[in-house]
């Protein structure tokens, strides 16, 4: 859309508020949302969120790396524990001006919608009645040789903060399987050699506030209690009965060459709207089947922006699993 005067107006915003950030003025967002923004319907949220990544939408021509800017100064923060603490800390839809988004900076976004197709489980909350969002498919770096494809999931909820789903498929990623639909992605991942960064997330997390028992168990499982315990219009459940693990497995039909090296950002582009993206599965306890419970449907296209990938803020959830 009017993508060169809406950059421009970044632009100008981020001249005037940027010497504020670097005094630790926190709490100003890239993006300009609608006062009320909180108390908003989900279809209300996800078309003001929509309309700042058209806003901002990359050429797709030319598309830039958003890491450009990124200095050392700030790839260190990632070894920083109480940095990395403000991924679970922070509820909001958008990242404070003073934070870049180190872990996951190659994205697109596309909004969609989660269609329940299996009425017959016992799963509260979201995963009982479905919902409307937005899905940005992300890679750790642009390395060829190591392609770490993960996925946030951003489901609103009317009147309330959003429920965010992070997904993965190892920590590591695919090695150098250029395809982003070549393995199913899980809230829990496999155990495996942790590097720096990642002892610098279980660190986080054993600093989080509140009792162990009250936050996740470890950085390789993001658990789904708070997803299961509201539902897509703000019902808050009584009794929450949560999944485990979820699985999201690919359409195969959408994937790509494992070593076609164009962007991935261009691929996704070209993803028809309707699109069924994954089939969500989910098990309630650790050592369960799992049960196919719906499927992420895209009600839009993929669009590459600077709002996904400098504000768009995927809030990481805490609250542990329970039988
Ligand atoms: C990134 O690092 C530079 C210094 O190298 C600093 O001026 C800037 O504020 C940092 N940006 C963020 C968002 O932390
Ligand atoms: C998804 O669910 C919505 C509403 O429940 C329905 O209108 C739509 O047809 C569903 N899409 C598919 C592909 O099943
Ligand atoms: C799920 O339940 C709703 C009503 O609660 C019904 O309209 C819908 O057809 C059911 N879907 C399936 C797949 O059973």
């Amino acid at each position: 859309m009017t993508s060169m005067h809406s950059l421009l107006r970044l632009t100008v915003i981020g001249a005037f508020l940027g010497p504020l950030a670097l005094q630790g003025f926190i709490g100003r967002v890239l993006g300009e949302l609608p006062a009320g923004y909180n108390s908003m319907s989900a279809l209300e949220k996800q078309q003001a969120l929509w309309e700042q990544i058209e806003d901002t939408s990359y050429d797709s021509q030319n598309m830039p790396l958003p890491t450009e800017d990124f200095t050392m100064a700030n790839i260190s923060k990632l070894f920083d524990p109480n940095y990395d603490s403000v991924s679970y800390l922070l509820k909001s839809d958008e990242l404070p001006r003073t934070r870049l988004k180190l872990a996951h900076p190659y994205g697109s976004v596309c909004m969609v919608h989660f269609n329940i197709t299996n009425n017959d489980t016992s799963f509260t909350g979201l995963f009982r009645s479905g919902g409307i969002g937005l899905l940005r498919m992300s890679s750790g770096n642009m390395d060829q040789t190591a392609i770490a494809v993960g996925l946030g999931l951003k489901i609103f909820i009317s009147g309330q903060n959003s429920q965010n789903f992070l997904l993965l498929f190892t920590r590591a990623g695919q090695g150098s399987d250029r395809n982003f639909f070549a393995n199913p992605m899980s809230n829990v991942i496999p155990a495996e050699p942790a590097t720096p960064v990642d002892g610098a997330f279980e660190k986080a997390i054993l600093a989080l506030p509140g009792k162990r028992e009250e936050n996740p168990e470890n950085g390789l499982n993001i658990p789904l209690f708070e997803q299961a315990s509201v539902t897509s219009d703000g019902t808050k459940e009584e009794k929450v009965v949560t999944p485990y693990r979820m699985t999201l497995t690919p359409n195969a039909d959408l994937g790509w060459a494992s070593d076609d090296t164009k962007d991935f950002r261009t691929h996704l582009a070209d993803i028809p709207m309707g699109s069924v993206l994954y089939t969500v599965s989910a098990r309630r306890r650790r050592g369960d089947e799992d049960i196919e419970i719906g499927q992420l449907i895209t009600s839009g296209q993929f669009v590459a922006s600077v709002y996904g990938d400098k504000t768009l803020f995927f809030s990481h959830p805490r609250t542990p699993w329970k039988l």
